[in-house]
């Protein structure tokens, strides 16, 4: 684990975004979907934070607000304590955070353009962030990734559909890789593949950040794999987080309802508290002008009604250990 009393790598201060919902008739109310709201998280050099909750809860969109894929609506960003908030920084800045924050998605295929060569799909971001000065030198070092991450360097002149699913993750995280990351969002890179070959891909990120001194923002929706290459974790409902703490320290009564249920999830005998399974009922709701209490009442099997009534601030209960919920002891 990381020094904690170093600047963060990266910081979110009451990040928000909404998307305005379009109007059907011209008088009705602006309607907003809460995608990612008044979130606030540090991840610290060479750790990896863990991003977890349901399909829909925020974290995709929390990601693309960070690296300015989309505006956010309010709030801020510091890199290496920076503000780069909606990358309002210079040209010269935009391009080094370009390359030095990579994001690496659950289908690199997607991104990749079928009718060209994988080694020329990445040379081309490597020439152009100036991570290469001739495609000579791209290509040595590209090929030299592709054995790193146990691929042959002749992938290079090799088209995408020539792949199974987690050769093609290899290659996506090649193309990270090429342009000298530091920071590498990981967005449910790993949710599509069949669970050895997960394991595998797992295994490679763990190495592959002890070799370049990488850290990594890790987001999934399942806790089980999350929490198997996560120093801390951080957990959203419906836009809001609603924990974060070291996984370590998910086993005590101070878990949050939610969280308790994702863990009991997670198959791990040896922790007491996975002996009963917590269904959750329902799917997480719409996130389209959310109820003023806890984001979470709805489906809560400890809920109160001032659950109903009110939104729980963030309570610490322990060292790095934040949980927001009515029903959490301050400690
Ligand atoms: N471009 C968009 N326009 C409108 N709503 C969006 C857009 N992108 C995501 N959302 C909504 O924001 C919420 C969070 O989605 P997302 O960030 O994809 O969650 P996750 O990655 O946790 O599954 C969902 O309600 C989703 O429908
Ligand atoms: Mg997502």
């Amino acid at each position: 684990m990381s020094e904690k009393k170093e600047t963060p790598i990266l910081k979110a201060e009451h990040l928000t975004k909404m998307f305005p919902v379009k109007k059907r008739k011209l008088i009705e109310k602006q309607r907003y979907v809460h995608a990612a709201e008044d979130v606030s998280f540090e991840v610290y050099p060479g750790e990896v934070l863990g991003i977890v909750g349901e399909s829909g809860s925020g974290k995709s969109t929390l990601a693309r607000t960070i690296l300015a894929l989309t505006p956010s609506t309010s709030g801020q960003v510091f890199y290496q304590g920076e503000d780069i908030t909606d990358f309002k920084v210079s040209a010269g800045e935009k391009r080094r955070l370009r390359s030095e924050i990579q994001m690496i998605f659950q289908d690199p295929y997607a991104s990749l353009n079928p009718k060209i060569k994988i080694g020329n799909a990445i040379a081309e971001p490597m020439l152009l962030h100036g991570q290469a000065s001739s495609y000579a030198e791209a290509k040595e070092k590209i090929q030299h990734l592709l054995e790193v991450v146990g691929l042959q360097p002749a992938v290079f002149d090799r088209y995408p559909h020539e792949f199974s699913g987690g050769q093609r993750q290899r290659i996506g995280i090649v193309r990270a890789l090429a342009v000298n990351p530091k920071l590498i969002f990981c967005d449910e890179s790993v949710s599509a593949l069949d669970v050895s070959v997960q394991a595998q891909i797992l295994n490679l990120f763990q190495s592959l950040k002890e070799q370049f001194h990488l850290t990594y923002v890790f987001i999934g929706h399942d806790l089980a794999v999350v929490r198997y290459i996560s120093d801390r974790v951080m957990v959203m409902y419906l836009g809001k987080v609603m924990e974060i703490a070291p996984y370590s320290e998910l086993t005590g009564d101070d878990i949050h309802p939610y969280t308790r249920a994702l863990l009991s999830a997670v198959p791990e005998p040896s922790i007491a508290l996975h002996k009963e399974r917590i269904l959750l009922e329902g799917d997480i709701p719409s996130a389209v002008d959310p109820p003023a209490g806890c984001r979470f009442c709805q489906r809560c099997f400890m809920a109160k009604p001032i659950c109903f009534e009110q939104e729980p601030d963030m309570k610490t209960v322990g060292t790095d250990h934040c949980v927001r919920c009515h029903f959490a002891k301050e400690g």
